[in-house]
C-alpha cells in the first residue's frame, strides 16, 4: 500500500490547528500512532479523540517546545507511551511580521524560542530516543521550514532568520545521524491557508498577506502539506527524502 506507516510511532510539535492537526491526522489515518505537542491541551486532547475515534492510537502531551524541559519531557512520554519513536515531526512556529526598524524585539525572542531552539530542544531529545529502535532501527526528522527559508522579503528578515536557520541545520544533522539510520527531511510549505498570521498585531501585516493571497488565487490547505509529509516518511529505509518545496500553483515567490 502507498504511503503505509503502520506500526510507526510519531511525534508532532504544533498539533493544535494547521498544518501538524492535519499531520497528526494524516499519520494516523496511514497507520501511525501519534504523541500532540501543542500549548492549547483543549484543542490536541480533542485532535487525540478524534483519532481515537476513527480507530487510530493517539496521545496528547500539553507542551511549550520553547521551555527545554517541557520538549524533553514530551519526548520522553511520547516514547513510554507508544513505546517506540519512529518519527519526530518539528512543525511548531510563529511567524510575527514587520520591519526590523521600530520592532517589538520580544516578538523576535518568541519566533527563535519556538523555530529554532524549540525545533533544537525536540531533536537533542529523540536522537537517542530514536537510537534505541530495533526491528526495525533507525527514525525520521522532518522540520518544517519554509518558502521564507530560502528566499526572503520586505518584513520578514527575522522570520527568514528562524526558517534559514532550520535549513542549515538540518543538513549538517543530517550528515550526522545518517549512519544510525536516521533520515531527515525538510519541508517548506508556500502560502498555506492556517491560523499562522492571525498572532500579527501590524494591520500593515494582514493587508499584505491579503493582497499577497489575491495575487496567488488558490493558496494551499493544511492536507497538502500533510500529504508530503507522509510521502517522506512512507519511503523505504534506504530512501531520503532530504527536502520539498511545495508552493501553491499561482505563488511567484
Ligand atoms: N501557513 C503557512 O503559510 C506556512 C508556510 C510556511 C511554513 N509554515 C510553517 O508551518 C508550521 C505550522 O504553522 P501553521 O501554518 O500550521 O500555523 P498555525 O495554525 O498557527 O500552527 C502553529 C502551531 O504551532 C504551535 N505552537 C506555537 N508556539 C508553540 C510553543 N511554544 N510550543 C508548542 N507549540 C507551539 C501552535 O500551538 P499552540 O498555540 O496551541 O501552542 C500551533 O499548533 C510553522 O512552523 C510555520 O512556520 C507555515
Amino acid at each position: 500500500m502507498p504511503n503505509d506507516l503502520t506500526g510507526q510511532a510519531i511525534a508532532i510539535t504544533g498539533a493544535s490547528s494547521g498544518i501538524g492537526e492535519a499531520t497528526a491526522l494524516a499519520c494516523a489515518r496511514a497507520g501511525a500512532s501519534v504523541a500532540l505537542a501543542a500549548r492549547r491541551a483543549d484543542r490536541i486532547e480533542a485532535l487525540a479523540a478524534r483519532i481515537e475515534d476513527e480507530g487510530g492510537r493517539a496521545v496528547a502531551l500539553p507542551t511549550d517546545v520553547a521551555d527545554e524541559r517541557q520538549a524533553r519531557v514530551f519526548i520522553e512520554h511520547a516514547y513510554e507511551k507508544l513505546g517506540r519513536l519512529d518519527g519526530l515531526i518539528n512543525n511548531a512556529g510563529v511567524m510575527l511580521l514587520g520591519p526590523v526598524e521600530g520592532a517589538d524585539t520580544d516578538e523576535w525572542r518568541r519566533m527563535v524560542d519556538v523555530n529554532v531552539l524549540g525545533l533544537l530542544y525536540c531533536t537533542h531529545a529523540a536522537i537517542p530516543v530514536m537510537k534505541r529502535n530495533e526491528d526495525p532501527a533507525g527514525g525520521h526528522i522532518v522540520n518544517v521550514s519554509s518558502v521564507a527559508g530560502r528566499h526572503a522579503s520586505f518584513g520578514a528578515a527575522v522570520y527568514n532568520f528562524t526558517k534559514w536557520g532550520v535549513c542549515g541545520f538540518s543538513e549538517g544533522l543530517r550528515q550526522e545521524v545518517l549512519h544510525s539510520g536516521i533520515r531527515v527531511t525538510i519541508i517548506e510549505p508556500g502560502f498555506v491557508e492556517t491560523e499562522l498570521l492571525d498572532h500579527n498585531t501590524n494591520p500593515m501585516v494582514q493587508a499584505g498577506a491579503k493582497h499577497r493571497k489575491e495575487e496567488i488565487g488558490k493558496v494551499l490547505e493544511a492536507d497538502d502539506i500533510a500529504n508530503a509529509i507522509v510521502y517522506a516518511l512512507a519511503q523505504p529505509p534506504h530512501v531520503s527524502i532530504n527536502e520539498v518545496l511545495v508552493r501553491p500553483t499561482g505563488q511567484r515567490t
